[in-house]
């Protein structure tokens, strides 16, 4: 799969989480075996460019190409600036969030409240592609609402407007994360146009990934939740893809290395003590289907210090190992 000049070992992606696809997990996450890592979103609002939250989330320094800057809002105009902003800042790639749900994002008629008005969203498409002077991909639901699904409207709106790829969550807004994905929409978005597009929601295993891309035909996969806490599941989905082979899940030590990994990523990005209370959640995600993980993710709650963390999950490996 291409997408501009941007040939791509596979059709798998990371989907982007705020606060999660930070660039330790991308790295991770690339590593085992995802071809590419959309970032966390970014305002496209200027006054907040320099805020310590878009910094961090800026910070790509060591990734592997091609980055891909994802950015948020509602107006053409300010898009298209920050677009033009971020490939000059070293992004490959610009993905346009019309997928989010979040209050405090759509609240400000952007991410998936832009599905509403299909005129807007050919503005805005048309002005950052213009813009961008790089190529820009689109995450989209499958519309505002069920009784509304405007997938294949804006699917066209973004070919026509010379969008890249598509990703598309088989949701839509109003279901928030409730139910399950559905994949006839994305389906029928694929069979209606030529721009690649990439199938998201609810993808939690090699199999699922198989039978999402033989239901919707679609390009690639793009996976969230399911990576929490297990970021060989790229490998195994790329194993699996390719050959049918189902590898077994990584032995305690290979975890814990990559655990340890992620930690000193977080430190190191963020410093010791936020990059400490973010890594609490990646801790817990990594241990709660392993022996005693349950009790362990409680201990890290209460440890307060990025060295005695780290320290405890070492020790933590170390007796699963033994
Ligand atoms: C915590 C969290 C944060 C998210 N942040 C973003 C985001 O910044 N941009 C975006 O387009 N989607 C965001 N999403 C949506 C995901 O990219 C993805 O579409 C959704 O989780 C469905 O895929 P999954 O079932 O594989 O998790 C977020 C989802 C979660 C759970």
């Amino acid at each position: 799969m291409k997408i501009g000049a941007h040939q791509l070992r596979n059709g798998l992606f990371v989907a982007p989480m705020a606060g999660i696809t930070d660039r330790p997990f991308r790295r991770i996450a690339r590593r085992m075996g995802a071809a590419m890592a959309v970032s966390e979103m970014i305002s496209s609002r200027p006054e907040l460019r320099d805020s310590r939250k878009t910094r961090l989330r800026q910070d790509h320094a060591g990734e592997a190409g091609p980055i891909v800057v994802q950015i948020a809002g509602g107006e053409p105009a300010m898009l298209a600036e920050a677009a033009r902003y971020n490939a000059g800042l070293g992004a490959d790639i610009i993905d346009i969030n019309m997928g989010c749900p979040a209050k405090k994002v759509c609240n400000a008629q952007a991410g998936s409240a832009l599905l509403e008005d299909e005129a807007l969203v050919a503005r805005i498409l048309q002005a950052v592609v213009a813009a961008a002077g790089v190529p820009v991909t689109l995450k989209i639901r499958t519309g505002p609402a069920r009784e509304r699904r405007n997938a294949v409207r804006v699917a066209r709106l973004a070919e026509d407007a010379g969008i890249q790829a598509l990703a598309i969550h088989g949701r839509t807004r109003a279901c928030m994360f409730e139910g399950r994905a559905e994949y006839e929409t994305i389906a029928e978005v694929k069979s209606r146009v030529r721009i690649p597009v990439i199938a998201n929601g609810d993808v939690g295993s090699p199999e699922d990934a198989r039978r999402v891309l033989e239901l919707t035909g679609a390009d690639g996969i793009m996976v969230g939740r399911a990576a929490q806490g297990r970021p060989w599941l790229f490998r195994s989905i790329a194993r699996y893809l390719e050959s049918g082979e189902r590898l077994a899940a990584p032995a305690a030590p290979e975890i814990g290395a990559l655990l340890g990994e992620h930690l000193e990523g977080l430190y190191q990005l963020y410093g010791a003590e936020q990059g400490m209370r973010v890594a609490r959640k990646h801790i817990g995600w990594t241990v709660r289907e392993l022996p005693g993980g349950e009790a362990f993710r409680g201990q890290v709650l209460r440890i307060d210090n990025a060295d005695a963390q780290y320290c405890a999950v070492n020790d933590y490996f170390a007796t699963l190992a033994a």
